[in-house]
């Protein structure tokens, strides 16, 4: 099951609030797909959960660094996978550290590598509609009940 939900940006910085305000829902071991072409405010989307999250440091896309980490209110792991080609190119990236079910995990380029497998909850979708207008699509999967259940 999944829910969805559309918005509309006319600017960076109210794409950056809206990205804020999603910060909200984030709980720790969150993992984020983020996916649209280049330029259309992913790393803007990652910018405002970081501020909403209390990260001091600026977040750059990390295109070459392939992983940046932040201390906020809670841990983000900044991963982006433009130019990783196969999956044996990140596991020398210290993805463990990411992957410990209390870090917030946003993937840039989400769906490059889809072996990888990464657990998403959430899935945003940007598409660049104007010179500054962009629809930004979040998906959340829900989990059945039963499987949160302890079995
Ligand atoms: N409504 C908008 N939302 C986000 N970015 C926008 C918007 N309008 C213009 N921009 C510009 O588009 C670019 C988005 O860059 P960036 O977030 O780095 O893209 P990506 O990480 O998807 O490659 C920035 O230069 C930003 O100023
Ligand atoms: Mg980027």
């Amino acid at each position: 099951m999944s829910t969805t939900e559309r918005l509309v940006s006319t600017s960076p910085e109210q794409t950056a609030d809206f990205a804020a305000a999603f910060a909200a829902s984030l709980v720790p071991g969150d993992w984020v797909g983020l996916t649209g072409p280049l330029g259309a405010g992913k790393t803007v989307w990652v910018r405002g959960v970081g501020r909403a999250l209390g990260i001091q440091e600026h977040i750059v896309s990390p295109t070459y660094s392939l992983l940046n980490l932040y201390q906020g209110r809670l841990r983000v792991c900044h991963l982006d996978l433009y130019r990783v080609r196969s999956s044996g190119e990140i596991v020398d990236f210290g993805l463990d550290a990411c992957d410990d079910g209390q870090t917030v995990v946003l993937v840039e380029w989400a769906g490059n590598l889809p072996e990888l497998e990464f657990p998403f909850r959430w899935h945003i979708e940007f598409e660049r509609t104007g010179d500054r207008e962009r629809v930004i699509v979040i998906r959340e999967d829900v989990l059945p009940q039963n499987d949160r259940m302890p079995s």
